[in-house]
């Protein structure tokens, strides 16, 4: 029998995280490598009943207290909760793309960009970084034309760990206006890096921020991401959104997190004080290694990267992320954590690649 399928679909070959990971020292998704305090974990559950996981979500709570806890003016009608950021990446490039017409994002970057809009038959321009690491903002402007329907910045970039300075972004604003296309700033690793873009978000009628819990908050499991906008905007999203894509659970660790405040005072200072600690003892031990402004580092190892990736894996548990192709290749990426985290890889590391 022949049925029909999607012409994007059909072609797509998608390659999706390895499974199992629970058995290793995890420094290769950007997720914290250890969680969040179990005491705070076991009195968050302790919350969920029957009759709780028996009602349908209800987001609005949790929504009604994050717009204070952002401040800056931020109201309700700004936010929508998403099933994780990759679900917003979805919804937005769903509403505001145009099959056939480009979406613009620098290159390498997070690989769901250019995979939702090959599903969905918007095409990729990708801007490439310069040998040294930097984006060439006259190239990015550049790339931006008539044809162009939306424009991508992570800020940081992962992976590569850039910023743009508000001079950089408000030019691209400026010229995406000019031709009628949406700036999403994917603010993923807001938190490592403090400096926030959220205003542009409110105020300016074409830009569109994504905020994940995936990442500082450490809920990954959980799947919870938040899009930041003018109220118009977001109402064409929630007209495209899946009625109940994010889960009571979610919500209920997410408000729980904002009415503790100093647990996530304790996870900012616990990543910052894990990447002073492994950077200072990389450059003790002679390692060139680049501070991202995310929660990962990139650390060019004295042996092949893939080869010192695998041994980790396999004879340590260990899970950091190699790369081999273009200005990242030779270099590992690896998430950072608590100082204790960073010790049991930095052992593992200097045994693995100090030796042969
Ligand atoms: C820049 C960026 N955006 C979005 C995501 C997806 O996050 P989530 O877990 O909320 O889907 C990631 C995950 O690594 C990311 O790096």
């Amino acid at each position: 029998m022949k049925v029909y399928i999607d012409e994007n679909i059909k072609k797509m070959e998608r390659i999706f995280p390895m499974q199992g990971r629970y058995d290793y020292k995890r420094y290769d998704m950007n997720e914290n490598p250890e969680g969040l305090p179990k005491t705070f974990v076991d009195n968050v559950l302790k919350e969920i009943t029957p009759e709780f996981l028996s009602i349908y979500p209800e987001p609005d709570k949790f929504l009604i207290k994050y717009a204070s806890f952002l401040g800056e003016g931020v109201k309700y009608e700004n936010l929508l909760t998403t099933n994780g950021s990759d679900t917003a990446i979805r919804y937005v490039l769903q509403t505001f793309g145009e099959k056939g017409k480009d979406v613009v994002t620098v290159a390498p970057s997070f690989e769901m960009y250019w995979v939702n809009c090959m599903l969905l038959g918007l095409n990729h321009v990708p801007v490439q970084y310069e040998e040294d690491w930097t984006i060439d903002i006259n190239k990015l402007l550049n790339a931006i034309t008539e044809n162009t329907r939306i424009v991508v910045l992570l800020n940081p970039n992962n992976p590569v760990g850039n910023v743009y300075t508000e001079d950089e972004l408000e030019k691209v604003i400026e010229k995406t206006k000019k031709v009628g296309a949406i700036v999403i700033i994917d603010e993923a690793y807001h938190y490592f890096y403090d400096k926030t873009f959220l205003k542009y978000a409110l105020e300016e009628e074409n830009v569109i921020l994504l905020r994940t819990f995936s990442k500082l908050m450490s809920l990954a499991a959980c799947r919870l991401g938040v899009i930041i906008s003018n109220p118009d905007l977001i109402h064409y999203v929630k007209n495209l959104r899946l009625t109940f894509d994010v889960n009571s659970i979610a919500l209920l660790f997410a408000e729980r997190l904002i009415d503790n405040p100093e647990v996530i005072e304790d996870l900012i200072k616990s990543e910052k004080d894990g990447k002073k600690y492994m950077l200072e003892e990389l450059e003790k031990n002679d390692y060139w290694c680049r501070d991202c402004k995310g929660n990962f580092v990139f650390i060019k190892p004295k042996h092949d990267a893939k080869d010192i990736s695998d041994r980790l894996e396999k004879e340590k548990k260990i899970l950091v992320h190699p790369y081999s192709k273009g200005i990242l290749k030779d270099y590992i990426r690896v998430s950072v954590g608590s100082v204790d985290a960073m010790k049991i890889f930095l052992d593992a590391f200097f045994e693995i690649d100090g030796d042969k």
